[in-house]
């Protein structure tokens, strides 16, 4: 067995260049150079000594909305991440070009291609746009590496010239993943042109691709130096794409915003009739419901995410509609999008949800009445009873043996439960199937 005898616990202080230990927890009083946040802990023992480093690690990142990012006279997409006065005002009186390196999801070229290539010449940058088919099924690490060469050939400045990413949430987060694996860390730009990568993938700091044929098992935790969220893009998305980023947006209402819930029960057909463009159609004083919901789930997502970046907080509210999801969604693939399968999962833990007492029969109605308006799938064949059994089981055992359940308790509120039995689990199943297999409540 160890012997613990002895430890000592040493500040770092920079001291004309170098950094020195200095005894002691606190020695700012005393000293006149820099402290660091940083401790080295010393403990000998009969076995040996060992050295402990604590060193915290602080990650900065910007969301910002904004309008016509890619008007020549919006620098946003250039200058956006940089919150430095005087670095901005050294580089917008410098006469040096800049240099950036773009990926673009290849669609999204197709649409956008020539605006942001406009844009580059007339802020005379020196560039190259990379347009690659970011889909599901090539979101793997042959993608990252074809990005990493073709940045190594281009060559960037890992300070200053930030890789730019342009499209939905696969392109996003393969190229947050070639981002962080160059130069052990290169910085990056998240621009999504998807309702679910622009209230969802670009609010985090997850990147990744699927591996093994599992989900994102591959990845990092690495936040992009800031994402510019500009929602013109998402009026070229496909209607269903809409309904798919609207299951990511229901998430938040259901677990912690009522009053996101009740404008997604009221204007969700507005939003998908308008494709989020409505302060375009809408007078100027009525609350525009594109803005409102958008700027809500996008605070929600960022109060559940900032405090716990790194995903070490098992129990997690954003968690809901992801504990059979990701079953489902490999089954089936490519069948059902990511928020469809969302949803599914969400509309059975409701169903669980009532079963268990926690939500009443008529706020079970009005949230599956709420997702069918919303054009979801409420239910799925191949969402078997097994798949569910397999995924909680799994689910344990990823989560240090317990389930953690989020359910709704209220319309807009949660708690995370572990003690669900079995039977309530399977009485909720019948319910559900027998309630929803034609796709609509009875
Ligand atoms: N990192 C995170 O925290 C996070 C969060 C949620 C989801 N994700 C990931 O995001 C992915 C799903 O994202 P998605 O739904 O954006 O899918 P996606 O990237 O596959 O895009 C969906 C489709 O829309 C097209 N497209 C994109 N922008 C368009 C536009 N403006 N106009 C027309 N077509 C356009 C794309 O070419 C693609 O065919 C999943 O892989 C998921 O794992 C990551
Ligand atoms: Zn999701």
């Amino acid at each position: 067995m160890q012997n613990l005898n002895k430890e000592t616990v040493y500040s770092l202080v920079q001291v004309k260049g170098t950094w020195k230990r200095k005894a002691g927890h606190n020695v700012k009083q005393d000293t006149k150079g820099r402290v660091s946040a940083a401790k080295i802990y010393e403990s000998s023992s009969s076995n040996g000594t060992t050295w402990t480093v604590v060193s915290p690690i602080t990650f900065t990142y910007t969301v910002t909305q904004t309008k016509n990012l890619l008007d020549p006279s919006n620098d946003t997409l250039l200058l956006g991440h940089i919150r430095d006065a005087q670095q901005l005002e050294s580089i917008r009186s410098s006469t040096k070009p800049m240099k950036r390196f773009i990926v673009m999801d290849e669609v999204v070229y197709n649409l956008y291609g020539s605006q942001v290539t406009d844009y580059l010449e007339a802020r005379n940058v020196v560039y190259k746009i990379l347009p690659l088919p970011t889909t599901e099924e090539n979101k793997c690490m042959e993608m990252v590496l074809k990005i990493l060469e073709e940045l190594h050939r281009f060559g960037v400045d890992r300070r200053t010239e930030p890789i730019i990413a342009i499209g939905g949430g696969v392109c996003l987060d393969t190229v947050g993943l070639a981002a962080s694996l160059y130069r052990r860390r290169t910085p990056y730009i998240r621009v999504p042109t998807t309702l679910l990568s622009y209230i969802d993938a670009s609010v985090g700091a997850k990147t990744g691709v699927n591996f093994a044929n599992c989900k994102n098992k591959l990845g990092t935790y690495v936040a992009p130096v800031a994402a510019f969220l500009d929602r013109s893009f998402i009026q070229t998305i496909p209607r269903r794409h809409i309904s798919n980023g609207l299951a990511e947006m229901l998430k938040m209402a259901l677990m912690k915003h009522r009053g996101l819930f009740e404008l997604l029960e009221t204007q969700g057909e507005f939003l998908l009739n308008s494709k989020f463009q409505s302060a375009l159609v809408l007078e100027e004083d009525l609350i525009d419901p594109a803005s409102l919901s958008t700027r809500i789930a996008i605070e929600t997502m960022l109060e559940e995410l900032a405090p716990n970046l790194w995903e070490d907080d098992l129990d997690r509210l954003v968690d809901f509609g992801h504990l059979i999801s990701p079953e489902l969604e490999m089954e089936v693939l490519p069948a059902l999008l990511h928020g469809e399968a969302v949803n599914i999962d969400m509309a059975y833990m409701v169903y669980v949800a009532c079963e268990m007492g926690l939500i009443k029969e008529s706020e079970k109605f009005r949230i599956i009445c709420c997702m069918l308006g919303l054009e979801l799938p409420v239910w799925h064949q191949d969402c078997t009873f097994a798949l569910v059994q397999k995924s909680l089981c799994c689910r344990l055992q990823h989560s240090g043996g317990l389930v953690r359940m989020p359910l709704p308790t209220g319309l807009g509120k949660a708690e995370i439960f572990n003690d669900i039995n079995e039977e309530t689990l399977f009485r909720a199943y019948e319910k559900w199937c027998k309630e929803l297999n034609s796709g609509s409540p009875q």
